[in-house]
């Protein structure tokens, strides 16, 4: 089957028409591979494919990438000459939202979280892309504010993203990542029962629920968060899943029961890096030769083989673990992980 014959599963309310009709730029070839883990699955116990969204021509990817497209689109659209994003010294976000804007010729500015740390992994990254980078101490937000109007008083049109690309036209990008997943599994003749991923600010999931369930698929995304507690991580993304909704202007209506996020597996919370998650780091790489980060996609694999042992992951289904990239983190914290070796 091609390609656009395998992506032409119908979505009976022309969402994806809609969302095809938006402004986006092209940051990197998809689809991605969805690639058959053999060896995880025999250690695990469980049919285990990896979707490599780490798998992006864009400064190293990840999952920002997809929801850049149509964020770089809407501010081209708006004729702006500046981005300005947000998050934390080792964000994977930042430095994909500088390498997306000097592709698009805008300039990149960084409102890092507090004080200057040495240049390494994404850091190194953001420095290497040129982007003008601010350290604040203060509330990013206001922060990133005031950068945006210190840029307008100096006649720039800057556009901002907020924090994780967390907003509904960011969503789009993982509404169609459901697409293309299922366009994928159809082709290798597979039914997906579980996608399980790294969450945070909630766009990834958000779209991935929203995508699959217009495709009326009965697809479980499982959000293993990398942070907020539960009830926290399902009030972002049942926002983003309502404001995308608004967004294209469609009637659908998604049960909260469908927003499934298990906050056990932060192993002591944002940024801590524990022998669990190293654990869960080598097991990847030593079964698959994948590379996983301590922050997000570490975690998420802590969340797999637990939700498995529990049996949450049934016996004879099918998972698709969603890489979302981020391994530059690992070098910005090399001590840290490789005391656990
Ligand atoms: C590698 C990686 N995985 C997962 C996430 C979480 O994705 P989201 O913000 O869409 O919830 C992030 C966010 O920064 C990330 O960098």
């Amino acid at each position: 089957m091609s390609t656009s014959a395998m992506m032409n599963i119908r979505d009976n309310l022309g969402v994806y028409a809609e969302i095809a009709a938006r402004p986006r730029v092209s940051l990197t070839p998809l689809p991605t591979p969805l690639e058959h883990a053999r060896s995880m699955s025999t250690r695990l116990g469980r049919r285990i494919l990896v979707k490599r969204d780490d798998v992006m021509s864009l400064a190293l990817g990840g999952n920002k990438v997809r929801k850049l497209e149509f964020l770089l689109g809407d501010a081209k659209n708006k004729r702006a000459d500046t981005i300005i994003t947000t998050g934390a010294q080792h964000s994977n976000h930042a430095r994909l939202t500088a390498a997306a804007a000097v592709k698009m010729g805008l300039k990149p500015v960084l409102v890092l979280r507090g004080k200057p740390s040495p240049p390494k992994g994404n850091l190194l990254l953001d420095r290497l892309l040129d982007a003008d980078i601010r350290f604040t101490e203060e509330q990013p937000d206001a922060a990133v504010n005031n950068v945006a109007e210190e840029l307008r008083a100096k006649g720039h049109t800057p556009y901002v993203i907020p924090g994780g690309g967390a907003n509904a036209v960011g969503t789009l990008g993982y509404v169609n990542a459901a697409r293309e997943i299922l366009a994928q599994a159809r082709h290798d003749g597979l039914r997906i029962d579980y996608v399980v991923h790294a969450t945070g600010t909630g766009p990834t999931q958000a779209g991935l629920i929203i995508g699959f369930h217009i495709l009326n698929s009965k697809v479980k995304v499982l959000g293993v968060s990398n942070g907020p507690d539960e009830a926290t991580g399902k009030q972002l993304v049942r926002h983003l899943i309502d404001d995308t909704i608004k967004l294209l202007g469609v009637k659908l209506s998604i049960p909260d029961e469908e927003i499934i996020i298990y906050d056990d597996y932060t192993c002591g919370g944002y940024g801590v890096i524990t022998q669990e998650v190293v654990d869960a780091m080598m097991l990847a790489a030593r079964t698959e030769g994948l590379i996983l980060d301590p922050v997000y996609t570490g975690k998420a694999m802590v969340g797999m083989k637990g939700l498995i042992e529990k049996k949450i992951i049934h016996e004879n289904s099918n998972t698709v673990f969603l890489h979302t990239g981020g391994s530059p983190i690992t070098f910005q914290y090399d001590s840290e992980v490789s005391r656990y070796f």
